[in-house]
Order: C-alpha cells, then sequence, then structure tokens
C-alpha cells in the first residue's frame, strides 16, 4: 500500500464542534437547544446536496443562514437577534479537544495536512484562526475553488490539485459517514471519526478504519 503523504480533514463535525454555537447560547434559545442544533445541521447538509443537483451554488455561508432561519421557523423561535448571534458563533466554533495536540503529532511525523470542506474561505479561517491551529495546517482547501458541495468528486480533486500526489497517498478524516464513504469510494484512505455512535450508511465505499475521535489515528497513518 502507498504510503500516507497528507492528512486531509474534513472541517465541521471532525476538527469544529457544530453544536458548540446553540450550546454557548443554549439559555438563549430555550430547552429546545439541541433540536435546533441538529435540525439546522441537517438542512445545512442537505440543501447542500439539494442545491448540486439543481446547479445552484451558494456559498455556505448563506446555506448556513437558510438553514438556520428554516430550523428556528420551524421550532417558532422568532428572534432576529438571536439568529444573528447563532451565526456569528458558527465563525468561531470551538475545536475537539484533541484537534491541536494530534495536529501537532502529524506534523512533528513530516506529514502534510489541510483541510478540505465546504465551508467558505471566510468561514473557515475564522474558524481556524479562533481554534489557533493555522500554523498547523498547510492548506485549508474550500469548495469556493470548485463552485460544487460534497460528493461531487469535484471537491475531492481539489486535493490532488493542490498537493500534487495521487489520491493513494492521501488519508481523508471525516466524522460525516456520507462524506466517508464518498471520499473512500473516490479513492482516498478513509478513516471514519465515528464520534456520533453512527452506523455505516448503505452507500459505495468503505474506511480503512474506524476511530471514535482523533486520538485513534496516529497508529493508522
Ligand atoms: C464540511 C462539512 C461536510 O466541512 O462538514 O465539508
Amino acid at each position: 500500500m502507498e504510503k500516507t503523504k497528507v492528512c486531509i480533514f474534513d472541517a465541521y463535525g471532525t476538527l469544529f464542534d457544530v453544536n458548540a454555537a446553540c450550546r454557548e447560547l443554549s439559555t438563549e434559545v430555550g430547552e429546545n437547544w439541541e433540536e435546533l442544533a441538529t435540525l439546522w445541521r441537517l438542512r445545512q447538509v442537505e440543501y447542500t446536496w439539494l442545491r448540486n443537483s439543481m446547479n445552484e451554488y451558494i456559498d455556505f455561508w448563506k446555506i448556513t443562514e437558510n438553514a438556520l432561519e428554516y430550523a428556528m421557523e420551524v421550532l417558532n423561535i422568532d428572534n432576529e437577534k438571536l439568529k444573528i448571534e447563532l451565526l456569528n458563533l458558527y465563525l468561531k466554533l470551538e475545536a475537539y479537544p484533541e484537534v491541536e495536540k494530534i495536529l501537532t503529532i502529524l506534523k512533528e511525523g513530516g506529514f502534510k495536512t489541510g483541510i478540505l470542506s465546504n465551508g467558505s474561505d471566510a468561514m473557515l479561517e475564522s474558524a481556524v484562526k479562533n481554534a489557533k491551529i493555522e500554523n498547523l495546517l498547510d492548506e485549508i482547501i474550500s469548495v469556493e475553488r470548485c463552485k460544487i458541495y460534497k460528493p461531487s468528486s469535484k471537491v475531492y480533486d481539489l486535493v490532488k490539485d493542490t498537493f500534487k500526489i495521487n489520491n493513494n497517498q492521501v488519508a481523508f478524516f471525516s466524522s460525516n459517514a456520507w462524506d466517508m464513504h464518498a471520499a473512500a469510494n473516490y479513492g482516498f484512505k478513509t478513516i471514519w471519526v465515528n464520534r456520533f455512535n453512527g452506523k455505516l450508511e448503505r452507500l459505495p465505499g468503505k474506511p480503512e478504519a474506524i476511530v471514535k475521535n482523533l486520538d485513534g489515528i496516529i497508529q493508522i497513518v
């Protein structure tokens, strides 16, 4: 098997905790803050898939806002100020506790590292800066470069175009099962960071390994 040269991470749910915004404002949102976080995230990813099918790309910030507006309306939360506060927190999502340590170990081990995400450049730059991991990443690759969302193969193509390497030299890490299946099917060595105790989807592409969080990846690459 080809040796891994580049370690690529999905952003939302893998490096950054997508529930952090609603959790931080849970008092303001009320007792159904977890329901809001779940519906917001669900519509956010569904809108990317649907817009891919419709050839109607808009950037991920707008999709994130649209999904939040929908979720708030469903849960009868009519509060423009809260919407703006929740959205702004999305720019400063907490990284999971092990992220900085694992990226440091990978860099010390000589691997190149990067993010490949649906997030817009501005969103990713902000989250990375806030988490203080900008020096631990060689590339932050946004779908803004191809203007189509995962799981289009055009998104995964961005890795070889950016790093000038073969797909089998890439280890790809995602907590999102659908992203993991698509990346494995595309040809990356793919590791499912199964943070949320999910089940394998009935989709093409199999993970090389499954870990509970990023602590488990060092033995694998
Ligand atoms: C991303 C989403 C899929 O960061 O989590 O691309």
